[in-house]
């Protein structure tokens, strides 16, 4: 479904992402693991059109993306949800969301329905005409997944949905996620909550530096010893 070759990304002199390659199947949940700094977000940009990369390919769908503004990637299917939450703060839950739906339609009617299904989707159908800035951090949280859904992806790239959240309302949200997932929504999660990660993902790859340094299972990937030095600094080794 995804498929990145050798990508490369600096910005002036330095090497954020360095020959990058990997692959996502059609109904995977992948996970993305790294300390601080590693190149994760900037990944993600890459992949939705956000940013180019300096070299290499990315292949949507059998399409090749890279070099495609972001709301054409969009318009294939490929959505992301960013690190910061960001809401319009002034309106309504509802045309928060249906900002997202804009690219589907240009009826605002239709726009909206495509809105309150996705609310209604991820618990929010009762806060729909709430201001959007009354929301708590939960909340927040389903909007901003409910925006990415109104653009009807097939793949969506989760930017570390979870900071902030308390251990309750991480279960929340990974039962959300995977809803969505059976619902055939494939999904790629950047997250430094590793133990949520590991419940969640059939597979997980580990960055360093901007080098993919690891791939596999999550047991796996969390014992590999350099994933270990880089990442869990070698005390959290049987995380
Ligand atoms: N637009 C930019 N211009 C210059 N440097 C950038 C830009 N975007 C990111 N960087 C740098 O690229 C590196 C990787 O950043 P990135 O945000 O991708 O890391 P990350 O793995 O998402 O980190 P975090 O876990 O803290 O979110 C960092 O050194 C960052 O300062
Ligand atoms: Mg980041």
């Amino acid at each position: 479904m995804l498929q990145l070759t050798r990508v490369s990304k600096h910005f002036g002199g330095l090497a954020v992402l360095r020959e990058v390659s990997f692959t996502i199947e059609r109904g995977e949940i992948v996970g993305l693991i790294g300390p601080n700094g590693a190149g994760k977000s900037t990944l993600f940009n890459l992949i939705c059109g956000l940013a180019r990369p300096n070299t290499g390919a990315i292949s949507f769908a059998g399409r090749r993306i890279d070099g495609l503004p972001a709301h054409r990637v969009c318009a294939l299917g490929l959505a992301k949800t960013s690190q910061l939450v960001r809401i319009f703060p002034g309106m309504s839950v509802t045309d928060n969301a249906l900002v997202g739906a804009l690219l589907r339609t240009r009826n605002i009617r239709q726009a909206r329905s495509i809105a309150m299904a996705a609310l209604e989707r991820l618990g929010l159908g009762h806060a729909a005409y709430l201001s959007a800035s009354d929301l708590g951090l939960v909340d927040r949280m389903r909007l901003e997944l409910a925006r990415a859904l109104c653009t009807e992806p097939a793949l969506l790239l989760v930017d570390e949905l979870l900071a902030g959240l308390g251990p309750a309302e991480v279960n929340v949200t990974l039962e959300l996620l995977r809803r969505l997932h059976s619902q055939g929504l494939t999904l790629a999660i950047i997250e430094h909550n590793l133990g949520a990660l590991m419940r969640l993902c059939g597979r997980v790859l580990a960055l360093d530096a901007g080098r993919l340094i690891a791939e596999g299972s999550p047991e796996a990937v969390s014992r590999d010893p350099r994933v270990v030095e880089s990442y869990l600094g070698g005390a959290a080794g049987d995380a």
